[in-house]
């Protein structure tokens, strides 16, 4: 199913392994048509299947990365990249270490520096890169996206944030135990994540049921960080049957 509401086009497939390859497809339409053009990227269990199938094409001489630009939303704070856990170490394994990507246009926070400096100093790349092109979403169960956490205003820019309670615990799924998930983190800022001229938000698993339909149907709620996204000009939603359980009713 493929419907218009709103700014957002909302695409809904079968199951995750149809909605990755439809997620893949739209970067990769990017990539042909801005071969030299700013991506953001996420972490996170869902774009892994998008990450696969772009390895994919790349491998089938489909899609050619060598001139793309990328940067990451967000980086656990303090983390060395070495840790198997930290973003870095994540989109190296499930990305960039099987694309024809240049490595010195890749760009995450990095999580060992003065998180303070570190921001600004990444905000200002991205602006010096021109911005972003096509930015790739997840979302939290709680509504964050990056690392945004529910909170009273929407952050403009990159900073240095605490992690709620909520996602300490979603994420100890990857660690030996809560106690080892970083407290704090770097993640661009709402406003960043605004800029992007088109956002990919990619929701899958009836875990996120509830929260995509809050996000797309609710009230804009710093308390829902995703439902700014009700405001920006253009955003591609492609979703599973199961995360769009809520929602395709009311489409
Ligand atoms: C993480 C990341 C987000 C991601 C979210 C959902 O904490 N910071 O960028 O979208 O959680 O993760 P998952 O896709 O594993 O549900």
């Amino acid at each position: 199913m493929e419907k218009k509401y709103g700014n957002f086009t909302i695409i809904v497939k079968e199951d995750y392994d149809n909605a990755s390859a439809v997620a893949a497809d739209v970067i990769t339409k990017f990539v042909k048509t801005n071969p030299a053009g700013v991506l953001g990227l996420a972490t996170g269990s869902t774009p892994e299947g998008t990450y696969s199938k772009l390895a994919e094409a790349n491998h089938a001489g489909k899609v050619d990365f060598s001139n793309i630009t990328t940067f990451n939303l967000d980086e656990y704070h303090p983390i060395s990249k070495t840790n198997d856990q930290s973003y870095d170490y994540f989109m190296r394994q499930k990305l960039f270490n099987h694309i024809n990507i240049n490595p010195s246009n890749v760009h995450l926070p990095n999580g060992e520096a003065d998180p303070h400096a570190e921001c600004v100093a990444y905000e200002a790349k991205i602006e010096d890169a021109g911005g972003i092109c096509l930015q790739l979403l997840g979302i939290g169960a709680n509504g964050h996206i990056g690392f945004n956490e529910p909170d009273t205003h929407f952050p403009k820019k990159t900073h240095y944030c605490a992690l709620d309670k909520s996602t300490i615990i979603a994420n100890s799924r990857f660690f030996e135990s809560a106690d080892d998930v970083p407290k704090n983190a770097l993640t661009m800022g709402i406003g960043t994540i605004f800029n992007a001229k088109e956002i990919l938000l990619v929701v899958t698993g009836e875990g996120k049921a509830d929260i995509i339909d809050k996000a797309l149907f609710g009230k804009i709620d710093p308390q829902v960080p995703a439902s700014i996204l009700q405001l920006h000009p253009k955003v591609t939603l492609v979703m599973d049957k199961a995360a769009a359980a809520k929602i395709s009713p009311k489409l």
